[in-house]
């Protein structure tokens, strides 16, 4: 309920809201609302469950008082609330239920206050008097930045090669670490992992949007996407596996059009077949990420992806990842014979960790935050501040990148006995 990649642009929205499950709380809060210069008619019969059906089809308030007393499971009622509330809402709760544990799970869910009934004027005129300095106090997340939005493709030379984790972990180290409000949209609308992976439901919001395109806009994508954390939101499905995509592509194409405004990074994990059917995925696309394994299949096709991505991206940088690099050597094609068959070198090597891989997908985090300071989250970390720096120098307007690269080999000591003739670089 507080918006991260919006400007709260909430100055036009009402300015309060009441739903109320007694006369006893109208009564008390009608003069109050009164004091406040607020309309005493916008104060409705009702509890949480009339909320969510009236905000579910009409614009949030600036202040939502809501009445839990009918609801018999409050927290399950917020979190309905929240999918239907927009985002930058203050939402203040009432109810009978005096216990601590609640009232901390409620103020979790994005809850400003939960008052106890019988509801008393001064508590009231406090909590109201919170949410305004709430909603007038200086938004420190949009003033400061005011960057080009850069939107990401990640895509897997093969299948299994680890690119929607690698996607994740783009995604969540662009938000978490370089502050950027960032979309994950995760293309694998079958299969996709981005919600599962992050221990998300992946919501309806990505097959809304392929059913009826024309719905998209910023309001859609604001309700639709499901939020990881303060900055990191993603779109992700689970379609039915009995029903084709059908689909021209608008609806992705739309997607990425508001989210270039919603947000300052979008993800786009990108499957090979998607952009096979919609190749007008990548041609607004300023990075992409080709994620391979050091194997005879996904040199061919890293090689053919390079050269799709030549004649349709031109204009992007491309970086080429070698994900789950066995340390053993047991290589099926070493690095060099890979990096002369592909001609060009692989940007970053991401080593075989199969202790932190499992450990992730127990936590339902992304590899990079189940493994922070690892030597396998190091590469990622390393192309995520190069994708940053190039993003801010506006470097990725330039002109195409194609062939150009930066080996961080030498970074990663363990990696070293794998290349002996490569003499580490540093960076
Ligand atoms: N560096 C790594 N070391 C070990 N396992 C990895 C690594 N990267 C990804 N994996 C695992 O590989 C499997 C496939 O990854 P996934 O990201 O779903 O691949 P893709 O999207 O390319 O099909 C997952 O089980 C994931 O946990
Ligand atoms: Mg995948």
């Amino acid at each position: 309920m507080n918006a991260p990649w919006k400007p709260s642009g909430i100055a036009h929205r009402d300015p309060f809201t009441a739903f109320v499950c007694d006369e006893t709380t109208a009564e008390t809060l009608r003069p109050i609302a009164a004091e406040l210069g607020w309309s005493t008619d916008k104060i409705n019969k009702g509890g949480l469950r009339n909320a969510i059906q009236s905000l579910s089809v009409s614009a949030s308030p600036q202040i939502l008082f809501v009445d839990l007393a009918e609801s018999g499971d409050p927290l399950n009622d917020i979190n309905a609330l929240a999918e239907v509330c927009e985002p930058g809402t203050v939402v203040i709760a009432a109810g009978q239920v005096n216990d601590v544990r609640l009232y901390r799970d409620l103020v979790a869910s994005g809850i400003q206050d939960y008052l106890l009934k019988p509801l008393q004027p001064d508590m009231l005129r406090e909590a109201f008097g919170h949410a305004q300095a709430m909603l007038n106090a200086p938004k420190h997340v949009e003033v400061a930045v005011d960057r080009p939005h850069s939107a990401i493709a990640v895509i897997g030379a093969r299948g299994g090669v680890g690119a929607s984790t690698i996607a994740t972990s783009l995604a969540w180290l662009l938000a978490d670490k370089e502050k950027r409000s960032t979309a994950l949209l995760d293309l694998d609308v079958h299969f996709g992992t981005g919600a599962l992976s992050l221990d998300l439901e992946p919501g309806r919001g990505l097959i809304d949007a392929i059913d009826n395109p024309s719905r998209i806009d910023g309001l859609f994508i604001e309700r639709a996407m499901v939020r990881a954390s303060d900055k990191l939101s993603v779109l992700s499905a689970e379609a039915p596996i009995n029903a084709p995509l059908v689909t021209d592509g608008a609806a992705f194409h739309q997607l990425q059009e508001e989210m270039r405004t919603a947000f300052e990074c979008t993800v786009v994990d990108l499957p090979r077949s998607m952009l096979v059917a919609h190749p007008h995925l990548v041609t607004d696309v300023q990075i992409a990420v080709i994620v391979t394994e050091l194997t005879l299949a996904a040199a061919r096709d890293t090689i053919r992806l390079l050269s799709w991505m030549k004649s349709n991206a031109s204009e992007a940088t491309v970086f080429v990842l070698a994900n789950r690099l066995h340390a053993g050597g047991q290589l099926e094609i070493t690095r060099k014979d890979f990096e002369g068959s592909i001609e060009r070198k692989i940007d970053y090597i991401v080593p075989f960790d199969q202790k932190l891989a499992a450990q992730a997908a127990k936590l339902g985090k992304p590899l990079v935050e189940a493994g922070k300071n690892s030597k396998t989250a190091a590469p990622i970390v390393a192309l995520v501040a190069e994708i940053a720096s190039s993003v801010d120098a506006g470097a990725a307007q330039e002109g195409p990148k194609l062939g150009k690269g930066t080996s961080l080999i030498g970074k990663f000591g363990e990696l070293r006995s794998l290349m002996p003739k490569r003499k580490p670089k540093a960076k």
